[in-house]
């Protein structure tokens, strides 16, 4: 999962027991060579499936780190693209990476805009926020889209109960608790409470009407259903 040009063991850790703002400033020169930057298998596919329900004006891609949702909206949007993202590191080197784009440095809980964009995408980044937090952060993205506009991502379905995935997250999650239980600041980053039944909610009752766009090139869970699937929230 990790190459030998990625971040060291030690490197790691020390961003671990860092905030998440630090921890990513720290993390930002090697996060490409981390398994943590959404694939390009996961954006081509949202991209394509965007294209089909655009174009879209004004873009913000959420949590942008280094912009790997930059290149998505650079496909779908005519107008302006934003990436917004709180470390300044990733910031950094997504300008390096995506310069036709503009940056801000803000809090997704705080975000500086007014209603001007069409689409708001955001991978990657929904474990950083604990299921307290989505009704803010949904509220967030409503305001600064235009009536009409669309917030899109990838939801993964959850891992099949006794899989090696499903014992993976609970093991990631269940470290992530006791470092914070133990360790200041908290560095939040949990996989397994996002789930599509409380978002849905949440979604509805901040404004937005949700549909949801099956990613077939993700591949299919034994039952046939889709493994990921693209949210699709519009404003009301
Ligand atoms: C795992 S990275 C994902 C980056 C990129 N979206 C991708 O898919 O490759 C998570 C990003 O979310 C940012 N982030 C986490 N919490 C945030 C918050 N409250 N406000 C703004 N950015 C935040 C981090 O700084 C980091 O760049």
């Amino acid at each position: 999962m990790f190459t030998p040009q990625g971040p060291t063991l030690r490197e790691l850790a020390v961003q671990a027991l860092s905030s998440v703002e630090r921890g990513y400033d720290l993390l930002a020169p090697k996060f490409d060579q981390t398994p943590f930057r959404t694939p390009d298998i996961v954006l081509d596919p949202v991209a394509r499936t965007l294209r089909s329900s655009g174009p879209y004006e004004n873009g913000l891609d959420l949590c942008c780190g280094t912009g790997a949702g930059l290149g998505v909206l650079r496909e779908v949007c005519t107008g302006r693209t934003v990436g917004v993202d709180f470390s300044v590191g990733m910031l950094q080197v997504a300008r390096g990476e995506e310069p036709t784009a503009s940056y801000v440095r803000a809090d997704a809980l705080a975000l500086p805009f007014a209603p001007a964009f069409d689409l708001v995408v955001s991978f990657g980044a929904f474990g950083h926020f604990v299921p307290g937090q989505y009704g803010e952060l949904f509220s967030q993205v409503h305001q600064v889209l235009r009536p009409g506009g669309q917030f899109a991502f990838p939801l993964p379905a959850p891992a099949r109960p006794g899989s090696r995935g499903y014992w993976a997250m609970l093991g990631f999650d269940g470290v992530m608790r006791v470092r914070n239980a133990v360790w200041r600041p908290p560095f939040v980053m949990y996989y397994r409470p996002f789930k599509l039944s409380d978002v849905r909610r949440e979604l509805g009752r901040t404004g937005f009407d949700v549909t949801l766009r099956a990613l077939p090139e993700l591949g299919e869970r034994p039952d046939g259903s889709p493994r990921c699937r693209l949210v699709v929230a519009t404003r009301r």
